[in-house]
Formats: C-alpha cells, sequence, structure tokens
C-alpha cells in the first residue's frame, strides 16, 4: 500500500513525478543504486521516480541543483559519499553547504572500493602492480570522476602510497571511465565494486585488490590492501538520499519509508549481493543515522585531504 502522505495544509506528496538528481554519469554505482531503489519507489509512491544525471565537477553540479530546489520533497539527490563529504575540504568556493542546506533521508547502499586494472598491465599481486605503476607511470593513465570522487580519491591515496605519478583522466562519471579501461584508454581505476563486477566476471578488466577492511564476498579470491602489505588506503562508500533543507518532516518520513521498502524488495537485496554492494544494517536507516555518518565522514575524509595536501589544479 502507498507510504504518501496528505498534510493538513497544502498538497498531498508526491503530487507529481519525482526527480532523482544522479550527480554522475549513467553507468557507475551511484547511477546503478539509484536506478535500483528509484523503480521500487515509485511503486510504493505511487508516482515515478525518474533518475536524471546532472554530471559536473564531481557531482557538485547536481547536488548544488538539489540544494536549490523546491523544499516539497520532488528533487532530491543520490548523494555519493564523495561529493556530499570530500567537496567542502577541496573546493572552498563550493555554492552549498553540505552539511546545512540537505534534509537526510536515508542511505541506500554502500560497498567497497576496488582497484581494476586493464588486462594489457602484468597480471598479479598488488606488489606488482605497484612495481610496474611505478616504473611506467608517465605511460599510464590512471581514470576517475572528477577531483573530489571517491574513484579520485581512493586511488590517489594508492598512487601517494606506491610513490608513483600517473596521468589523472577525468570523466563525468566512473561509467564512461570504465568503458575507457575496458577499450584499453585507461590503465587502472579505483571504483565501487558496484560497477566493476559485470565486467570483472566478464574477464574484461582484472580485479588488484579491494581497497576496503574486509574481501569482498562477490570475489572471495581477491585480497585486501591490507593482507596484499598496503595500509591506509582502505574506502568503503555510501550512497544515501538528501532532500532540500526545508523538506516538511512527513514528507522525509514518506521518501525514508520508501527508500526502506525499495532496499528491503527481494529483487533489490538479490541485485545489491550480486553486485557486491550492502544495504544498511536497521539502526542505519534512519534520517538520524545519515546525519551522524555524513557528518562524521565530513571531518574523517576533510582531515585525509588536508593532510594528505590534495588540491583542485
Ligand atoms: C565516484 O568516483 O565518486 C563515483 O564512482 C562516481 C560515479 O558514480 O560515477
Amino acid at each position: 500500500s502507498p507510504v504518501a502522505v496528505v498534510p493538513a495544509f497544502g498538497q498531498a506528496f508526491p503530487s507529481r513525478p519525482i526527480t532523482m538528481v544522479v550527480p554522475f554519469a549513467p553507468g557507475g554505482p551511484t547511477d546503478i543504486v539509484a536506478r535500483i531503489v528509484a523503480e521500487r519507489m515509485s511503486q510504493t509512491l505511487g508516482q515515478q521516480v525518474v533518475v536524471e544525471n546532472v554530471a559536473g565537477a564531481a557531482g557538485t553540479t547536481g547536488a548544488n541543483r538539489v540544494a536549490r530546489a523546491d523544499a516539497d520533497g520532488h528533487t532530491i539527490l543520490m548523494g555519493p559519499m564523495s561529493t556530499m563529504s570530500f567537496s567542502p575540504a577541496l573546493y572552498p568556493n563550493l555554492a552549498f553547504n553540505v552539511l546545512t542546506d540537505f534534509e537526510p533521508v536515508g542511505i541506500a547502499a554502500s560497498a567497497p572500493i576496488m582497484l581494476v586494472a586493464n588486462k594489457s598491465l602484468p597480471s598479479g599481486s598488488l606488489a606488482e602492480f605497484s612495481a610496474h605503476l611505478k616504473a611506467n607511470a608517465a605511460s599510464i593513465n590512471n581514470g576517475n570522476a572528477g577531483v573530489g570522487s571517491t574513484s579520485h580519491l581512493a586511488c590517489t591515496l594508492l598512487n601517494r602510497r606506491i610513490g608513483a605519478n600517473p596521468t589523472s583522466v577525468p570523466y563525468r562519471g566512473t561509467g564512461p571511465a570504465l568503458q575507457d579501461l575496458v577499450a584499453g584508454n585507461v590503465g587502472y581505476l579505483c571504483d565501487q565494486v558496484t560497477s566493476l563486477m559485470g565486467q570483472v566476471q566478464a574477464g574484461a578488466v582484472q580485479p588488484i585488490a579491494v581497497l576496503a577492511p574486509t574481501r569482498s564476498p562477490v570475489l572471495p579470491n581477491v585480497p585486501t590492501a591490507k593482507e596484499a602489505g598496503m595500509e591506509g588506503v582502505d574506502m568503503v562508500v555510501w550512497n544515501a538520499i538528501f532532500a532540500p533543507k526545508g523538506t516538511p518532516a512527513p514528507v522525509i518520513a514518506a521518501l525514508n519509508a520508501a527508500l526502506r521498502r525499495a532496499i528491503d524488495d527481494p529483487a533489490a537485496t538479490a541485485r545489491f549481493l550480486q553486485l557486491g554492494a550492502e544495504a544498511p544494517v536497521e539502526a542505519d536507516r534512519t534520517p538520524e543515522a545519515l546525519r551522524r555518518v555524513h557528518a562524521a565522514d565530513v571531518a574523517k575524509w576533510g582531515e585525509v585531504i588536508r593532510a594528505a595536501e590534495i588540491r583542485v589544479q
């Protein structure tokens, strides 16, 4: 049954289709998670939840669009940890405040980062990859979704640990970067396992290491960075729904209820499992839980970025 709300005054919600802004190109993890939940939220809310890709500036263009939208729940953001937590430390003149210009709705899914390489690179361990990269950095491209994306920060931390300085090639999302990795124009990529699984299983790219504390259940043979002898490069990434600041509490509650129902749908659960993404545990499903996780990550990653002196060129 629908969870739409009818406030005492004003219009029922939702009264028309909802736009879910994905701030990166199609085919990346943000887009994949958004499409899985949007389809099912549409059924619960009785209105279409339409995914719109608004790519640019590592997600900040799309996030800004939502920050400035009417606070009525009809424009929402699938916000990745990167855009929502890294950007304040990287963009001093950001047009919005990641913490005060949004109402948290809920976490949709989280996934570990994985390092994948082009098949032309010698296959093997992280140590072999590192040695090859160090010796050939001048001729190897590192694809990413722009300065401030998880793909950029994860591989930048890795590159520094290795002591290599390859060419960083920004894309409008890791979807197109992955296509270029398969095509051979990109040497390697650090991205959430969610978007990589298909190409890894097809044998089109080679997995090198999981840059997270634990192995991914979908790729149990791929070691973690720590197991491969490298620390300080771990990153687990959430994708979460945010609404503009001032969106009424009953609307946030309706969106949160629809999101919960979407991630509990057995077909969505199966799809997440298959892709190596994880829905949040019960305690992490509330808007308050997202508020807490988000604030902690703004602080944590802000420190990492400042300590590493990573800047937008
Ligand atoms: C990132 O690098 O932050 C994301 O993978 C971007 C995307 O979803 O395309």
